[in-house]
C-alpha cells in the first residue's frame, strides 16, 4: 500500500493505494460517526457493493446505501435532492459518514451532497474508475451538472480519506482504462518529465493493469495533483495547467455530442494537439510532439481528430472555455516535457494544428459496448512547418485587437444552451 497525504487549508488527509483497500474501508470512519451512508450506482454496486459493505460491518455503526442511476446525466439537482430525501428519512444527523462508492459521477456528486447536507457532513471517497482515481477523487472539487452547463453548482469540499483499490479497475472496460491512462499522461506531460519517461517505459503494464506498475502510476498522479492543489486550491492560475489537452478535448466533446467519446479519449487526442501547437509557438521539440503521439497511441486513445464540419466550430468552442476571457483563447502549452504555461496563440497556428490532427474519416459515434476505443485513422503525414518564429509584440496586438472585437460582438456572454448536444453550450471542464 502506498500513501498520498494532502495538505490543504481545510485539513490534511490521506490517500492510500493499493491492493485489499476496500477490505480495510471500515478502518476511514472515524469513531464518532453516527452512521454510514455508501452512495454507489447500481454497476458498481454489482460489482463491489458487497466487498465495501461487509468491510464496513466491523465498525458496527448503522449502514445505509443508496444508488443514483449511472450516468452522467443523472449528476444533477433532481438525483442530488433525492439523496438528500434518503438521508433525511433515514434520519441520518450531521455526525454521519458518507461514502462514494464509484466514479467521478458518484464522487462528484457524493461530494457535494457530504458539503451540503446539514451544512457539511464528512465523507470518504471510494473511486472506482480510473479516471476518478487519478484525478475527480483529489482535489475537493465537487459538483453537479445544471441545464446550461456542466458542473456549474458546487463546492470545493475535501474529503477526510481517499482509498484506491487497484483490484477494483479489473471490472472495468478497456476504454476506460484508456480514458484513464490519457490523464495519467498529462501530469508527467506538465509537471514530471520523469514520470513521463517512466509511462513510456511501463506502458504494457499499464494497460495489462500490473499492480506494481498501476500502484504507482495512480500514486504518482494523486501527488503531482496534490501539489497543484496544495498551492493553488480555489483555481487562479497554477491549476489550469492541469487543463492540457482539455481546450481541444472540450471541443471534440462538445463537437460530437457528449459521450460519443470518453472525456479521457478525447484528452488523449486533446494533448496530441496541443504538443503540436506548442511546437508552434514555443520551443517545444518536435521529436517530442511525435513521443506524445506515440504515447497516447499506445494506451488506445484517440490521435487524430473529428474535423467537427470545419475550424469555425472548433474555435466557437474553443472561446466558450473557462481560460478564454473575452472571447480570447488560451491554451495550456509545453516548454518542453514535464513544463507547462498558459498562454494564446495565433489564430493561423491553431488553424495549422487542426490541418494536421483532424480528419473527415474520424468515427465520431461510441460503439454500443464502450469496450472498443473508437476508431480513427492515422493521421496524415503532419505537415512540415518551419520553425516560426513568433514576434510576442505583434501576437500580443493581434489578440488584443480580436479581444475587442469580440467584446464588441458580446461574445463570452450569453452562455446559454444544455450541456448534451445543444449549440452554444458551455463545455466547461471538470477539472
Ligand atoms: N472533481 C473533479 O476534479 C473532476 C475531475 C475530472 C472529472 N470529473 C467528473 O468525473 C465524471 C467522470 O468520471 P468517470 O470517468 O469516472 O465516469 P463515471 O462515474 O460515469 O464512470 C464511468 C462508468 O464506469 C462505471 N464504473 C465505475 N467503476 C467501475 C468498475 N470498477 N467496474 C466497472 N464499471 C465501473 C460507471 O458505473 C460508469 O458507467 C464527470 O462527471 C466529470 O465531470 C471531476
Ligand atoms: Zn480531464
Amino acid at each position: 500500500m502506498s500513501i498520498v497525504r494532502v495538505n490543504v487549508p481545510g485539513g490534511s488527509y490521506p490517500i492510500q493505494i493499493g491492493k485489499n483497500i476496500l477490505r480495510q474501508l471500515g478502518t476511514s470512519i472515524p469513531p464518532d460517526a453516527s452512521a454510514i451512508v455508501v452512495l454507489s450506482n447500481p454497476t458498481v454496486r454489482a460489482l463491489h457493493g458487497d466487498a465495501a459493505l461487509n468491510a464496513l460491518k466491523v465498525t458496527g455503526k448503522d449502514i445505509y446505501h443508496f444508488d443514483i442511476p449511472d450516468g452522467e446525466q443523472y449528476k444533477n439537482l433532481d438525483t442530488l435532492n433525492s439523496v438528500f430525501t434518503f438521508m433525511l428519512e433515514n434520519k441520518l444527523d450531521r455526525k454521519s459518514v458518507l461514502v462514494a462508492l464509484g466514479g467521478g459521477v458518484v464522487g462528484d456528486l457524493g461530494g457535494f451532497a457530504a458539503a451540503t447536507f446539514m451544512r457539511g457532513i464528512r465523507f470518504i471517497q471510494v473511486p472506482t474508475t480510473l479516471l476518478a482515481q487519478v484525478d475527480s477523487s483529489v482535489g475537493g472539487k465537487t459538483a453537479v451538472n445544471h441545464p446550461l452547463g456542466k458542473n456549474l453548482i458546487g463546492a470545493f469540499y475535501q474529503p477526510i480519506a481517499v482509498d484506491i483499490d487497484i483490484d477494483v479497475l479489473k471490472t472495468l472496460p478497456q476504454r476506460e482504462i484508456s480514458a484513464g491512462l490519457a490523464e495519467v499522461i498529462k501530469y508527467g506531460l506538465i509537471m514530471d518529465s520523469e514520470f513521463f519517461d517512466w509511462c513510456e517505459e511501463f506502458a504494457d503494464e499499464l494497460i495489462a493493469l500490473e499492480p506494481e506498475a498501476i500502484t504507482y502510476a495512480i500514486h504518482r498522479s494523486c501527488e503531482l495533483k496534490a501539489q497543484v492543489v496544495e498551492e493553488d486550491e480555489k483555481e487562479s492560475n497554477r491549476r489550469m495547467i492541469l487543463n492540457f489537452g482539455h481546450t481541444f478535448a472540450h471541443a471534440i466533446e462538445n463537437g460530437i455530442g457528449y459521450g460519443e467519446w470518453l472525456h479521457g479519449e478525447a484528452v488523449g487526442c486533446g494533448m496530441v494537439q496541443a504538443a503540436e501547437l506548442s511546437a508552434l509557438v514555443t520551443q517545444f521539440p518536435k521529436e517530442d510532439v511525435e513521443r506524445v503521439r506515440a504515447l497516447v497511441e499506445k494506451i488506445g486513445c484517440p490521435t487524430v481528430a473529428p474535423t467537427l464540419g470545419g475550424n469555425d466550430k472548433w474555435f466557437e468552442t474553443m472561446k466558450l472555455d473557462k481560460k478564454a476571457t473575452a472571447g480570447k483563447i488560451k491554451f495550456v502549452v509545453l516548454d518542453k516535457i514535464g513544463q507547462a504555461k498558459v498562454q494564446g496563440a495565433p489564430q493561423e497556428l491553431v488553424s495549422l494544428v487542426l490541418k494536421n490532427t483532424t480528419s473527415a474519416d474520424v468515427e465520431t459515434t461510441s460503439t454500443s459496448t464502450a469496450s472498443e476505443v473508437p476508431k480513427t485513422v492515422k493521421a496524415a503525414a503532419p505537415e512540415v512547418v518551419e520553425s516560426t518564429v513568433v514576434d510576442s509584440a505583434e501576437v500580443a496586438a493581434e489578440m488584443a485587437r480580436r479581444a475587442q472585437m469580440a467584446r464588441d460582438a458580446g461574445a463570452g456572454t450569453g452562455r446559454t444552451g444544455g450541456i448534451y448536444g445543444v449549440d452554444g453550450k458551455r463545455p466547461d471542464s471538470d477539472d
